[in-house]
């Protein structure tokens, strides 16, 4: 499971360099199932997610792994479209792959992925734009099985804008002929690079970003070797941003795209911290005590992300004041909660909602991560505690964060690891 050990009240200093974005790579990694074809990536973060996608294609006929910090994976020994049960439970995002292997084989079985620490994690978006696409799909014994019966392109209205229904479907419809187009969609920068990436593979997405994405369905592709560099990861941005809230700091963020960021800047120099913008860097320097902000909402991208509501409060946590968070994409996404207060957190929830009221300072404690975002979350309390923190099951944070350990260390903190 494995620990940290932080030790608090240290000053940051130095530089983080931003790696590849996690929820940009787990849907272009999907995709390269589309078209047998070899696949050079750059950029890729090298974290225990990745290397479950990676698991899941080699174990399906692929070759997928890291070489030098590439990403070389071939799909043109893709031999089954059931993906492995086993896996599928290790990784709930592997979902995913269901649309590109419907798209390349016709067929696909996958296990119904289950809830997850941060709540429901229904599928029933996914499975209605299939089905409207032409697949039917059953469930038995808690497989779900698809098959393209009389494919077509479709008008799709998304009940929600869901990132992974979007995703989904898009790698279903890239190859389905006709014109597929889809209202509602989700508008994270991740749809972008997925659509990026699928149109440098000759497919033919336009209006990702916005709520209404168009595909034309393009039956055969070339099959040369497609080269590609993931965007920037804005959620490890916005986790560093935060860590430099807890103390004095003066960190150099580097690799960023400004412009998936602002929704998280903007929310910190409210909060008083001084950020100044190079190109792809951002300086962050924090002086005094931050503030505390009336009330923050999560939303679906432009809004402030759920993926930094967690990182968020561990701010908020000791800034001057009471800060109101609704939780509105999650159905339980509370779950550091019980352990920030542990660390002397001043918080109260009721359903979706949690009333931050800042404390001068937290103190060290022994706490147990739950999901990625929250452990990460405990980590940033940690570092502006009294005293040394124990941070439990931190395999929750590997799974998300490239060397995280590693990047604190340059930033000054106190941070040793065990794996137990
Ligand atoms: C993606 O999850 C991200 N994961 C999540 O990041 C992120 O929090 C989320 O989008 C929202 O931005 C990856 O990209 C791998 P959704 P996804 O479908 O696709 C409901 C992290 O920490 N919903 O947009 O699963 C759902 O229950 C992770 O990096 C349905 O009701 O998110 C949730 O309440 C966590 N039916 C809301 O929509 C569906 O069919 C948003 O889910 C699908 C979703």
């Amino acid at each position: 499971m494995g620990s940290f050990f932080i030790e608090g009240i240290r000053n940051l200093e130095g530089i983080v360099e931003i790696g590849g974005s996690k929820n940009a790579a787990l849907p272009i990694i999907a995709s390269t199932v589309l078209s047998g074809r070899e696949y050079i990536i750059e950029n890729i973060p090298d974290i225990e997610d990745v290397r479950m996608m990676f698991e899941i294609l080699t174990s399906m006929g692929c070759i997928a792994q890291f070489e030098n910090g590439l990403a070389l994976i071939d799909t043109r020994g893709l031999n089954t479209h059931a993906v492995p049960e086993d896996l599928v439970k290790k990784i709930r995002s592997s979902i995913i792959l269901m649309g590109a292997i419907l798209g390349r084989t016709g067929n696909v079985e996958v296990a119904y992925p289950g809830g997850c620490e941060i709540g429901l994690r229904p599928i029933d978006l996914h499975l209605k734009g299939f089905k409207k696409l032409g697949v039917s799909i059953c469930e038995k014994n808690g497989i779900l099985y698809g098959k393209v019966n009389n494919p077509a392109g479709c008008e799709i209205q998304l009940d929600y804008p869901s990132v992974g229904a979007t995703e989904n479907i898009m790698l279903f419809a890239v190859n389905t002929e006709g014109k597929t187009v889809i209202y509602n969609a989700a508008r994270e920068p991740e749809i972008v690079d997925l659509q990026n990436f699928l149109n440098k593979c000759g497919y033919k997405v336009s209006g990702a970003g916005t709520s209404t994405i168009i595909i034309e369905g393009i039956k055969n592709v070339p099959t040369d070797t497609i080269d590609y560099k993931i965007i920037s990861d804005r959620i490890e941005a916005g986790t560093y941003l935060s860590a430099a809230t807890t103390m004095r700091s003066k960190i150099y963020i580097k690799n960023i795209e400004k412009s998936h960021f602002k929704s998280i800047t903007s929310l910190y120099e409210d909060a008083g911290c001084e950020i100044r913008e190079a190109y792809h860097t951002i300086i962050v320097t924090n002086e005094r005590r931050i503030k505390a902000l009336e009330k923050i909402t999560t939303q679906p991208y432009p809004g402030f992300p759920t993926d930094m509501q967690a990182q968020f409060m561990a701010s908020m946590a000791i800034a001057d004041g009471t800060t109101i968070i609704e939780e509105t994409v999650f159905d339980s996404r509370f779950k550091h909660v019980p352990e920030l207060q542990k660390m002397g957190a001043d918080i109260t929830t009721i359903g979706r909602v949690a009333v931050v009221n800042g404390v001068k300072r937290l103190h060290g404690a022994e706490v147990d991560a739950k999901d990625l975002r929250g452990g990460a979350a405990l980590v940033i309390a940690a570092i502006g505690a009294e005293g040394m923190t124990k941070v439990n099951n931190i395999y929750h944070i590997n799974r998300g964060y490239e060397h995280f350990m590693d990047k604190l260390r340059n930033l000054g903190v106190i941070i040793t690891a065990i794996e137990e």
